[in-house]
């Protein structure tokens, strides 16, 4: 089969910007918040600082050198690299597969919510920091199946529209220039947020730890999260790796993706948890959580609904950054693999999220109490794909790394062929993807399962 021309990122910065598009997104303004809330503050963040460096920070490394040494798609890549007779580490493109449309399934949803938040904003609707009020709006919408569908396939029909024209075209141009925007609106909420009576108790919660709050499962959830915001054990990193450029220095990218992506998330605790403490909402409330609190912060500041308003629709950009990633997966094993065009790749994979999304999008109305696991759709695809299906994936990238791609290949690989002088963090970073990274992985795993 003729390899079709691979596009890819035309400049260094191009490669940061659009990676830093993949990781910034709802896991950092929406799903970090609400998870530390309802997992004991303080307590989860260091464990989820720990899973970011030991765990997160490796395994991006690992992923984008294996894309950028196969330079092809999430399964191709794994054919490519292993030794003849090996065919099985193809699986793991194939599980990142599935995982991408069961991410999508809720993500457009959620990304959705933030699109209808934006004229809610306009409409003046949710200037309150009024808990019950704040909360009754964003009842309205969740349990409307008719309305969350319609956004949900807002969402779908214009991100895939964008991943039609193409890698560099489409991806860096929509991410470039915004993400900066939302990093500097957030700073101005972090702001008032510490102003407000309840800044101390909001802070005390983020960054006092209690020891006793943390479980196995807090753990899992904790692990979850690193590899959801950083977009990793999906093929995701390793697609976007396909694209970059040889001269680019990969642990040196990663760590800087890594440490804006964790500033990001930092800046939305602190502008959500003073106000939690301050107007009485319920650290707990799940993934309502965003959608009270922001609007309470903008609403007892001038000039709220106005800011309110580029808040949501800088939320919404970010998120394209990220579902731009997540649909790359599939659109590109699909091109690349079964030779169709990039708009039917597309096309593909938009309709098939569609579908998925029907049962994630109806899960807070009409499906509510349609339960597997006791877990609801929406909530068993966001636990299916970051406790179980992006930890498993983590696990066989680093095995593969560690075990079959090998120290001297990787050495060669992330310096560059010798370019870089960075003999010593690499290999400290691949003791940490042969040994730390699969075996932390893998106790989480089985312990957060109740396997051991
Ligand atoms: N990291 C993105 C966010 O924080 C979401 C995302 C994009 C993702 N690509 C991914 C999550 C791949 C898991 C795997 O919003």
């Amino acid at each position: 089969m003729p390899k079709p021309p691979r596009d890819a990122f035309t400049t260094t910065f191009g490669v940061l910007v659009a990676t830093l598009g993949s990781a910034i997104g709802l896991g950092n303004i929406w799903k970090f918040p609400s998870l530390t809330g309802a997992n004991g503050g303080a307590s989860f963040l260091l464990v989820y600082l720990a899973a970011t460096l030991l765990v997160g920070l490796p395994v991006m490394i690992a992923e984008t050198m294996l894309g950028r040494a196969a330079r092809a798609n999430a399964v191709t890549s794994f054919e490519i690299l292993a030794p003849r007779g090996q065919w099985g580490w193809k699986a793991i493109g194939w599980m990142g597969f599935a995982a991408a449309l069961l991410i999508m399934a809720f993500y457009s949803e959620v990304a959705g919510w933030v699109y209808a938040y934006i004229f809610k904003a306009v409409s003046g609707e949710i200037s309150t920091i009024d808990p019950k009020v704040a909360g009754a709006a964003f009842g309205a919408l969740v349990s409307s199946p008719l309305t969350v569908l319609a956004w949900q396939w807002v969402v779908l029909a214009l991100t895939g529209g964008i991943i039609m024209f193409g890698v560099s075209k489409g991806i860096e141009a929509v991410t470039r220039r915004l993400v900066p925007l939302l990093f500097i609106l957030l700073l101005v909420l972090c702001v008032r947020s510490l102003t407000l009576a309840g800044a101390g108790k909001g802070l005390a919660f983020l960054f006092q730890p209690d020891f006793a709050k943390i479980t196995p499962a807090v753990v899992l959830t904790a692990l979850g999260l690193a590899f959801f915001k950083l977009s990793l054990g999906m093929g995701t990193m390793l697609t976007y790796g396909s694209y970059f450029r040889d001269e680019q220095n990969i642990p040196w990218t990663a760590t800087r993706v890594m440490l804006a992506d964790l500033s990001v998330s930092l800046l939305a605790g602190i502008a959500i948890f003073p106000a939690v403490f301050t107007f009485g909402f319920a650290p707990s409330a799940g993934p309502s959580l965003v959608f009270m609190t922001i609007p309470a912060v903008f609403t007892s500041m001038p000039g709220g609904i106005v800011f309110m308003t580029i808040f949501f629709f800088l939320t919404a950009i970010a998120s394209v950054g990220a579902i731009l990633s997540l649909l790359e997966v599939p659109a590109a094993i699909l091109s690349e693999r079964y030779g169709l065009g990039r708009k039917s790749a597309a096309v593909l994979t938009i309709a098939a999220i569609a579908l998925l999304g029907v049962p994630a999008s109806l899960s807070q109305s009409l499906m509510e109490n349609v339960k597997l696991f006791g877990l609801n759709p929406f909530d068993l695809f966001d636990y299916l794909t970051s406790n179980v299906l992006l930890p498993l994936g983590g696990i066989l990238i680093c095995l593969f790394v560690g075990w079959v791609y090998g120290p001297e290949k990787t050495e060669q690989s992330l310096s560059n062929h010798g370019a870089l002088a960075n003999r010593g963090l690499i290999r400290a970073t691949f003791f940490l993807i042969r040994f730390v990274a699969p075996l932390a992985i893998a106790i989480v795993l089985l312990n957060g399962l109740k396997l051991i």
